[in-house]
């Protein structure tokens, strides 16, 4: 078991970053945080509408100075928007969980409203072709990788918890 200060879970739109952050943070004593609320509350906007009135290259910035930030903290759970994975400093942040899911159970886990928060989930073949070209970028910045498909908040705690403190 390795014991690591930062946690942070990276994957594609809908795998259940922010659910199993939140949850592990309570789990293991640490602070949750969201990289996407957090700028969301840096702007007073929505993600959707940062996109729509500033570019997406602005949140994608935003996400870097985000990102500098981190590498300065200790003891937090990290649910990151599915695009950090880009930040030049991942690894300087903390110990990196993948969680995988193939794109239709993505597709199918989420819901209309859910989709309707994400303007890269607009266009599904889109979608679809962000997802593909993500897949090998997740996989290099990964400490661990969790299968999620079908798998319950509760094995999935289980599984961390067998390889970190
Ligand atoms: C994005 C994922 C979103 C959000 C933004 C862009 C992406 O976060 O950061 O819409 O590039 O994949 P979630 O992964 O939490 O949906």
């Amino acid at each position: 078991m390795e014991k690591v200060e930062n946690i942070l879970f990276i994957g594609f739109m809908g795998c259940g970053k922010s659910t199993l952050a939140r949850a592990f943070a309570r789990e293991s004593g640490r602070v949750f945080m969201d990289s996407d609320a957090l700028i969301e509350m840096q702007f007073h906007l929505s993600v959707s509408e940062i996109f729509a009135k500033f570019g997406e290259e602005f949140f994608r910035k935003e996400e870097q100075k985000m990102a500098d930030f981190l590498t300065h903290t200790k003891g937090i759970s990290l649910a990151t928007g599915g695009g950090f994975v880009n930040v030049k400093n991942l690894d300087k942040i903390g110990f990196c969980v993948y969680l995988r899911a193939g794109f239709d159970f993505l597709k199918e886990r989420l819901s209309e409203k859910e989709k309707a928060k994400r303007p890269l989930f607009l266009d599904e073949e889109k979608a679809r072709r962000l997802y593909h070209a993500r897949l090998a970028l997740y996989e290099e910045k990964a400490d661990l990788i969790l299968e999620t498909e079908n798998q319950n908040l509760e094995s999935l705690i289980k599984e961390l918890k067998k390889r970190i403190k």
